[in-house]
């Protein structure tokens, strides 16, 4: 992950550097830093912890610098790990994983060169400066081509004053070319303004930054010709609106964002080429992982059309069997992804149809697919995904039922037009778990259960309960807990049972009471009144009823709500979890 920033101009450049900065905060805030090139000589500040520690960076003169925000891959979150990385005449900020740098860095100790970082990007200073022979673009050419991995660069030389040296390679960098300056960025946001066009670099190309302008070059060093992408300006500037935090003004969105998914225009491009489809296969990682294996459900109970659903992870090193005649869908809000990239590339290169669902219009996925389909949640950004999770859901929901009747099965249609307004109701109903937080501050840890499509859902409550509460849960198949993690239940033992299907209830019910047996607290989340006020439940939430196989929708959210009132009553920025990023761009 990390984001990196560059810029060129006639401003000083720290003070554009840091505010870019602040906003690809979202891509890892252990660490920053930034270096600017003045008379000769670097001036570098770094800093341990977020990009606001760097507040004393901003007074460094210098027209020309580049700026980090890290998520530490190889060395500790301190001070010496943070970039930029500086060897003799070079300056890098590097986001990526470089993963020869073992064998590069003892080539480099080898010739007597001594390192001050534990991270894999300080080779890259190492390797320039001795690739260097007065061209800055030969010498980034030459040293990308020894680096096995990831990364997107930007290096500063100082035998070449007012340059900023690119490259990219599977990880995201644009350049920015405003009036009389340049920038250069992880993402569009850092950089976006009015009157700034945005390049994309594609895979394998370099850019250099001069005051004359930009220019870019293809792997071979030959020049390239771009058109500027198109960019939202209103969707690209984050602010909370009143809300203490992001995630609760995403968290109220929800509604407002399901009613945007009536409108998507582009399933109806996709409906021809849905009638061939047989098979289904699924990649994703984290929230969005759960949001397929509640779209299984719905695939498979409205079309009939087996569905498999993979993390990514597994899939891209699992030499997965791709049939003919398979619908691949990457699920992705960032569309940035590593391990969802890579699974969707493999299945592609083996045949599949690649359906990307994603938030974001412009993104290596989108650039990857055969069709994309938008989920119009507008910008996230606390790390922990809400309202992209109930976008993605609607979507699939809309597109089972668009795949149902391109294979001629009948359906309810109508059932989903609803959600949106029920889903209000839940938002109210859900605010009731502000009550059950004092049972979670006291457990070592949490369950949650449930059956079918619950079961997702209770998978979804419980990884946004860890990743901001950091409180360990597990989410479970409320039938599968007496084979072994049963034994982890005691009186201290909060238990939260999603409950939504009338045909599965009592049997989730029995798992309930195995823990209410055992001295577990029951929470419950569920649209059946008739279990809200039994004996067993410390407390419930009554959601309004709606189609059990959609029902993940509304579920989660007094789960999404819960989790983020434990994570500020144990004193936490559920904002920005510890260890965690927004956009995981590495392996
Ligand atoms: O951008 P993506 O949807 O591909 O991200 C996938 C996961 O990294 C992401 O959902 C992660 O699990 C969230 N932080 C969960 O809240």
């Amino acid at each position: 992950m990390c984001g990196i920033v560059g810029y060129l101009g006639n401003r000083n450049a720290a003070p554009v550097l840091f505010e870019g900065l602040k906003k690809l905060e979202y891509r890892g805030y252990d660490s920053a830093g930034i270096a600017v090139m003045e008379r000769g000589a670097f001036s570098v500040v770094r800093r341990a912890g977020r990009v606001s520690e760097l507040g004393g960076a901003v007074s460094l003169g210098g027209k020309c610098g580049i700026g980090h925000t890290r998520w530490a891959t190889h060395g500790a979150p301190v001070e010496r790990n943070a970039h930029p990385h500086c060897y003799k005449r070079f300056a890098v900020v590097h986001n990526g994983i470089i993963e020869n740098e073992h064998l590069l860095r003892e080539e480099c100790r080898a010739r007597g060169e001594a390192f001050s970082s534990d991270t894999d990007s300080e080779v890259i200073a190492h390797l320039l400066e001795q690739d260097y022979e007065g061209d800055l673009l030969g010498a980034l050419r030459k040293t990308a081509s020894r680096l096995v991995g990831s990364y997107a660069v930007a290096v500063l030389c100082l035998d070449e004053p007012d340059v900023i040296a690119l490259a990219r390679r599977a990880s995201p960098l644009v350049v920015g070319v405003g009036e009389g300056e340049l920038f250069a960025a992880s993402d569009v946001p850092a950089i976006a303004a009015a009157g700034v066009r945005v390049y994309a670099l594609e895979e394998g190309e370099f850019a250099l930054l001069r005051r004359e302008g930009a220019s870019f070059y293809a792997a071979d060093g030959s020049p390239v010709r771009k058109e500027p992408v198109a960019y939202d300006l209103e969707d690209d500037v984050p602010e909370k609106k009143g809300y203490r935090h992001f995630m609760e003004k995403e968290m109220a969105e929800i509604p407002l964002v399901l009613s945007r998914s009536a409108s998507v225009g582009e399933l109806a491009a996709l409906a021809p080429s849905l009638c061939g489809v047989e098979r289904v296969q699924i990649v994703a990682c984290g929230t969005a992982y759960h949001s397929g294996l509640c779209a299984k459900r719905a695939f498979e109970a409205l079309a009939r059309v087996p569905t498999e659903v993979t993390v990514a992870s597994e899939y891209r090193y699992g030499d997965p069997i791709v049939p003919p005649h398979t619908l691949a869908i990457a699920v992705s809000q960032s569309g940035e992804t590593a391990d969802t990239l890579a699974a969707a590339e493999l299945a592609r290169g083996r045949g599949a149809l690649l359906l990307a669902v994603t938030n974001v219009r412009y993104s290596s996925l989108t650039a990857l697919a055969d069709f994309s389909l938008f989920t119009q949640a507008g910008r996230e950004i606390a790390v922990a995904a809400t309202k992209s999770f109930n976008a993605q859901l609607m979507l699939l929901y809309r597109l089972a039922e668009a795949l149902a009747e391109a294979k001629g099965k009948k359906i309810h249609a109508g059932a989903l037009d609803f959600i949106p307004r029920l889903a209000e109701e839940a938002a109210r109903a859900g605010g009731k778990v502000r009550g059950w937080v004092p049972h979670f501050l006291g457990a070592r840890a949490a369950f949650f259960l449930g059956r079918g499509a619950d079961y997702c859902a209770a998978l979804e409550g419980s990884l946004k309960l860890k990743e901001i509460s950091y409180l360990p849960s597990e989410g479970y198949a409320a039938g599968e807990l007496k084979h072994g993690t049963l034994a982890l239940v005691d009186r201290t033992t909060p238990v939260v049972a999603v409950l939504t299907d009338r045909a599965l209830a009592e049997k989730t019910f029995n798992a309930v009471h195995e823990t209410y047996a055992r001295g577990a607290k029951v929470f419950l989340v569920t649209t059946l009144p008739e279990y809200a006020e039994r004996d067993e439940v410390v407390s419930s939430v009554l959601l309004p009823e709606c189609d059990p196989l959609f029902s993940p929708v509304l579920s989660v959210l007094p789960l999404q709500a819960l989790a983020y009132y434990v994570s500020i009553a144990r004193g936490n920025d559920p904002d920005k979890p510890r260890n965690l990023a927004k956009s995981v761009t590495v392996e």
